[in-house]
């Protein structure tokens, strides 16, 4: 089993270069995807007929299906044969496979939410905010010609992607090179901060701060259903992405926002190279989607749906987990929210599980039909796992008629 977020299966009877080139069109995805096997092909000592495997791993938002069902048909897209066919949307900008009207709605959709400077920044849209990772890594890195890979660093616990994302090509220009906490060489160095953070929820800083350190900021999750928006933030190059803003993770739109111009044509020419730029459908479906969101011409208003759920989840978590300490979740507290014009309590896209020591937490919950991402994975020890809280109700349902049963397991 390759142990990426794609979570694509390879079987071990498969000859060794074969299962190479599978395993390379597993990591190239690297999103947080099942591909290939089935929940129930998992079932391998259990019953089928009554116990069900609950996909708890991957961060797959299909939590915003019930949004988008409401809005009903109103709002379909239509894309005729003759349209969009061309490379090119905007041969006068630097990002010249960007629809004008989509950086125009992300502008919008910032200014709306005031979680990001757009005012005289460079948009770039890309296929998922993984490839604009990779466009930055390659970005910051290249004009240093380094003499060797230059060290790609991200404070533990640390989005479990980025090891792959930053290895996989073996890359002469850049290595992943683990905790930025352990980071002492003076030599430059990218230093990934994600905020809010992928799988704790904390909202993050660069820890390293040395003169030579370049910044990636990657702000998938920084939207008010996970967390208060207490700045826009303006940062050399920030990456968001409509997986986590708006749920619609199969278009595979992300884009960054980037200060240095030179920076933002070396990431487009990233794109260039590595896929001709992005689909014009999905950008149109994302125009489409990020316009409603910023008009609230919905029926029920976007934001305030994602809070609802995200705090009810989180509300009944801490309830199932109350009066025990053999299963903790961290706690946030209240943060005034610009956007609510509130206090806002933080309700994470991903439940950050502590077990007490020692324990290998995920293969706790396997033994409860429950798969979470085990610490291992993020830089930490196997007492930590990662439970999504992005899936949908009736998964979240059953995970609570199990947690019981589960914080009984753990106690013994
Ligand atoms: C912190 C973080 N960055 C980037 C991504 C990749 O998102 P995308 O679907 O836009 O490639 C994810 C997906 O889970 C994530 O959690």
């Amino acid at each position: 089993m390759v142990s990426t977020e794609a979570a694509v299966v390879i079987e071990s009877s498969v000859p060794s270069p074969v299962a190479a080139s599978v395993a390379a069109a597993a990591v190239a995805v690297a999103v947080e995807v099942e591909a290939i096997k089935t929940t129930e092909s998992m079932l391998t000592n259990l019953d089928l007929e009554t116990v069900s495997v609950l996909d708890f791993d991957k961060g797959d938002p299909t939590m915003y299906e019930a949004y988008w069902k409401s809005i009903g048909e109103d709002f379909e897209i239509t894309i005729s044969a003759s349209q969009a066919l061309s490379y090119f949307a905007n041969p006068k900008s630097f990002c010249w496979f960007m629809l004008p009207k989509l950086e125009q709605e992300i502008r919008n959709l910032h200014n709306l939410v005031g979680n990001a400077v757009v005012e005289g920044r460079h948009i770039a849209v890309g296929n998922g905010s993984s490839q604009l990772i990779q466009a930055a890594l390659y970005a910051l890195a290249e004009p240093l010609d380094p003499p060797s890979p230059i060290s790609v660093v991200s404070a533990a616990p640390f989005y479990s992607c980025y090891p792959q994302i930053a290895d996989y090509v073996r890359s002469g220009l850049f290595k992943w090179a683990g905790d930025a906490h352990a980071y002492v060489k003076d030599t430059p160095y990218i230093e990934m901060v994600t905020s809010p953070n992928n799988p704790d929820g904390e909202l993050r800083g660069p820890v390293v701060n040395k003169a030579n350190g370049m910044l990636v900021h990657d702000l998938a999750y920084y939207w008010p259903q996970y967390t208060a928006i207490t700045e826009p933030v303006d940062h050399d190059i920030m990456l968001f992405t409509v997986s986590k803003c708006t749920g619609h993770a199969g278009s595979r739109i992300g884009w960054a926002i980037v200060k240095d111009p030179d920076v933002a044509k070396r990431m487009v020419k990233f794109m260039e190279i590595s896929t001709i730029g992005v689909s014009k459908e999905a950008q149109l479906r994302a125009i489409s989607i990020l316009e409603m969101i910023s008009t609230n011409s919905c029926p029920s208003n976007f934001f305030e749906f994602g809070q609802s759920v995200m705090a009810e989840r989180w509300k009944k978590l801490r309830e199932a987990l109350k009066g025990t300490d053999v299963l903790q979740v961290p706690d946030f507290p209240p943060q005034h929210c610009n956007f609510k014009r509130d206090y806002n309590e933080c309700h994470p896209a991903y439940a950050w599980m502590k077990a007490q020591e020692g324990l290998n937490l995920e293969e706790v919950m396997k033994e409860e039909s429950i798969r979470v991402r085990g610490g291992g994975t993020f830089g930490c020890p196997s007492n930590y796992a990662r439970l999504s809280m992005l899936g949908r109700d009736k998964d979240v349902d059953l995970l609570l008629k199990r947690l019981p049963s589960i914080l009984k397991r753990l106690a013994h």
